[in-house]
């Protein structure tokens, strides 16, 4: 890899990939182009128009993102993909969270520093990070974000599952905090193995209570792996919880929804111990916990994941990859809601 210095000032990456081969090098305002000028400023990002199904996602050449002071760019190489995406390209977050068109989507993101916007210490051209854009723009080659939403990607840890350490894990480690388990508790957690539910799992085993997960058979054994008790959800769910419990429940987290919070009042748990980040509805009705990625979106936090990550107390299951353009899959395949861990797009 080779440095040039890029737009208003910034210093740029050249790299030696292809998608990076985009040099320009200007000189006391001289400029020699190695490279034709649309394939400079053209990048490919994720895109959709109106509100629909993936089939509304495209993959577009979009202008090159020029970081703002106090930001950097990001030659992303892994971004995750969230439920709350779909929710978003379906519109029915409207009201909560409008869109303007064309949108692009994605929090999650890991990558390689390509550019400095001024005001920006502490980060080099090259630096591997990871961290989050707020600006719906992660599924793309290259993002802008603020310097204080990213920090150091350790080695030790893949770009799929840097890519994928924050809507995810701060949703986990804020249901946890939100129901506070202590040693000797039992808490319950619905979604146990998906993207939320996998890590919220491994949180609440290490405050030293019991941790009852509710997930399909074939999860099971992952769970036992990571000293959680197994429950097979559906029909006659509550029966087999109290009999898993041994007797006590004090805490539940829901990252599933659909009745869940209803199933943790029947068992008797307090709603200051039961928390959603889905039923909103809930939270309103009874007066429950709605804790969720949006309360501790904080650089420190993400710091904390990365530090139970890299020494692999946490561990983030990687469901499947996929490349930038196949989206639309990666999208179809999430909508199952049978995702164990992570999926994520490498663009
Ligand atoms: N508020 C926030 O901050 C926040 C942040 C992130 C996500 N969320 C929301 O939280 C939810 C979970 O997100 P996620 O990323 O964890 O989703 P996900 O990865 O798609 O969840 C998949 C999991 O759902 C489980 N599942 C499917 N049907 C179920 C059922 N009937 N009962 C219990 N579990 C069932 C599956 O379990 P099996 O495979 O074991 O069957 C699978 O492991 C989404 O609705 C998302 O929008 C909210």
């Amino acid at each position: 890899m080779t440095t040039a210095p890029g737009r208003a000032g910034a210093h740029r990456l050249v790299a030696e990939s292809p998608g990076f081969a985009l040099a320009k090098l200007r000189v006391g305002g001289a400029a020699w182009d190695w490279r034709p000028d649309h394939e400079e400023e053209h990048v490919k990002a994720v895109r959709f128009d109106h509100y629909g199904g993936p089939e509304v996602l495209e993959v577009r050449e979009v202008e090159r993102p020029v970081p703002a002071p106090g930001e950097v760019l990001v030659g992303v190489k892994a971004a995750a993909i969230n439920p709350g995406e779909i929710a978003i390209r379906e519109g029915l977050l409207e009201s909560r969270w409008p869109t303007t068109f064309p949108c692009g989507e994605g929090s999650d993101l890991a990558g390689v520093v390509v550019e400095l916007g001024s005001a920006v210490s502490g980060f080099a051209d090259g630096d591997a990070v990871l961290g989050w854009t707020s600006s719906r723009a992660s599924h793309a080659e290259f993002v802008a974000v603020p310097a204080d939403q990213i920090t150091a990607k350790p080695e030790q840890i893949s770009w799929e599952v840097a890519g994928s350490l924050f809507v995810a894990p701060l949703a986990a480690y804020a249901s946890v905090n939100a129901v506070a388990p202590q040693a000797g508790e039992v808490v319950v957690v619905s979604g146990a193995a998906g993207g939320v539910g996998s890590i919220a799992v491994q949180l609440a085993v290490r405050t030293g209570a019991t941790v009852i997960g509710l997930a399909s058979e074939r999860n099971h054994d992952w769970l036992r792996s990571r000293g959680v008790v197994p429950v097979v959800y559906g029909e006659g769910q509550a029966e087999r919880i109290r009999a898993a419990a041994g007797g006590r429940l004090d805490a539940f987290v829901d990252t599933f929804g659909g009745g869940y919070v209803d199933l943790a009042i029947e068992l008797g748990i307090p709603v200051e111990r039961i928390n959603t980040i889905i039923d909103y509805a809930a939270v309103e009705r009874l007066g429950v916990r709605g804790e969720g990625t949006h309360t501790v979106d904080r650089i420190e936090v993400v710091r904390e994941i990365v530090e139970m990550v890299a020494d692999g107390s946490v561990e983030v299951p990687i469901a499947a990859t996929f490349p930038l353009s196949d989206v639309r899959e990666a999208y179809r395949e999430l909508a199952q809601r049978k995702t164990h861990g992570k999926i994520v797009l490498l663009p």
